[in-house]
């Protein structure tokens, strides 16, 4: 069997860091190539416990880059793609749409023509392209997103998502591209930046500063443990039936009020403080233009068919992220002066 060289783009991002490890522990005899251009949300000390690993290798490279990325699949004679790599927060979208569309879309069509030329025979390669709940809209509530919901992004972030999964599906149906999409609610744990709503939180409480709650945070959100995603993404990308779409999901609806109170009350116990201390610090602030209300995934069917389930509760999930962040105190302060940013010279000489 031919040996396996996985590129993983996005991989110094929150999400792809877990997938990266998890492949690269877990699969010795794979390489695992990380692309990524280190953006402001691509942070390489989030790699550090695998960094010296014999079957991972990193790529400073930016999507855009068709030559570079032409050079990269024939350096690596890569096999497979996990395609991860995409501006993701909704909040820069509304400010920076172009931003979204050059990366989220060009830059995906990009790595689909490169690949498809790379690989000329399609047969024996998959592009595993990962997405967003965003794509489906907005829910009222009641009724769960599922795989055959129509799309109807409301931002420029999911309107940028949904374009590439059309792209990715367009590949499949017209060059006969193997491809599959997964499509995931929120994500939250170690490592994410603190500009999303829990880390920013997490930081903000530590800190005493204000806790922005926009509107009246009452929208809701669906979360999953970004090690679980990691882990669907692993069972997908080895057993998920070609061509198809999988959602993923924790059953686990929570108001974002409800998040901000119970990181608040959690954080007060474990830093000594009074019960009440931090919730004195939640600030009701203008909503988000054109803000989603509610998003909630029904996983069924990659429960069905893969036998994926989440392995964390929230409660439980929520203490590790906070314990993590407290206990990485380093990680934190070095995201928040832009020290992070140092590390690919220091570690990889520039
Ligand atoms: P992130 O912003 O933390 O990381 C994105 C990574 O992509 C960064 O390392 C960045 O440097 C890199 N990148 C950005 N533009 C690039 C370019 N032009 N060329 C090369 N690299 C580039 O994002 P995340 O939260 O880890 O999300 C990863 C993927 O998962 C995205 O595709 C996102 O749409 C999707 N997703 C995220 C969530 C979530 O809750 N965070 C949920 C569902 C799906
Ligand atoms: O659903 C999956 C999506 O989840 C991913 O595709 C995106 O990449 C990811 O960023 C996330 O999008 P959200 O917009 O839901 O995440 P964010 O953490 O930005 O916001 C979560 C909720 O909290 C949302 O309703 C907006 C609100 N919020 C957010 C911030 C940053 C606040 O009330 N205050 C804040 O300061």
């Amino acid at each position: 069997m031919m040996k396996k060289n996985i590129l993983i783009t996005g991989g110094a991002g929150f999400i792809g860091c877990h997938v990266v490890k998890l492949f690269v522990e877990k699969y010795p005899d794979y390489n695992i190539i990380n692309l990524d251009c280190l953006t402001y949300a691509g942070n390489l000390e989030n790699l550090r416990e695998i960094e010296a690993s014999p079957n991972y290798f990193f790529e400073k490279v930016n999507l855009l880059d068709v030559p570079e990325l032409e050079a990269v699949f024939a350096k690596h004679a890569i096999t497979d793609v996990i395609h991860l790599a995409a501006e993701s927060h909704v909040d820069r979208s509304i400010s920076d749409p172009l931003a979204f569309v050059k990366t989220n879309v060009i830059g995906t069509v990009n790595l689909l023509n490169v690949a498809k030329a790379y690989w000329g025979d399609l047969e024996n390669h998959l592009f595993y392209h990962i997405s967003t709940d965003e794509v489906y809209g907005s829910l009222e509530d009641g009724g769960f997103f599922t795989e055959t919901t129509p799309y109807d992004p409301q931002s420029p972030y999911s309107a940028s998502k949904a374009s590439s999964d059309h792209f990715v599906r367009a590949y499949a149906n017209t060059y006969k591209m193997k491809t599959v999409i997964t499509n995931c609610s929120n994500n939250y744990g170690p490592n994410q930046f603190p500009e999303k709503l829990i880390p920013l939180c997490i930081h903000n409480i530590k800190n005493n500063k204000p806790l922005p709650v926009y509107g009246k945070g009452e929208n809701i959100r669906d979360w999953l443990y970004v090690v679980d995603h990691a882990k669907a993404i692993d069972l997908v990308f080895h057993q998920g039936k070609m061509g198809e779409t999988y959602n993923i999901g924790g059953f686990n609806e929570w108001k974002n009020i409800d998040i901000v109170q119970l990181l608040c009350q959690k954080m007060d116990a474990k830093l000594g403080r009074e019960s009440g201390t931090s919730e004195k610090l939640i600030t009701y602030v203008k909503d988000r233009a054109g803000h989603d209300h509610r998003y909630a995934i029904d996983a069924s069917k990659i429960q069905k068919e893969l036998g994926w389930e989440p392995s964390l509760q929230f409660e439980e999930g929520i203490e590790k992220t906070i314990d993590w962040y407290l206990e990485n105190e380093d990680w934190l302060n070095n995201v928040t002066s832009g020290n992070y940013q140092k590390y690919y010279e220091e570690h990889y000489g520039g």
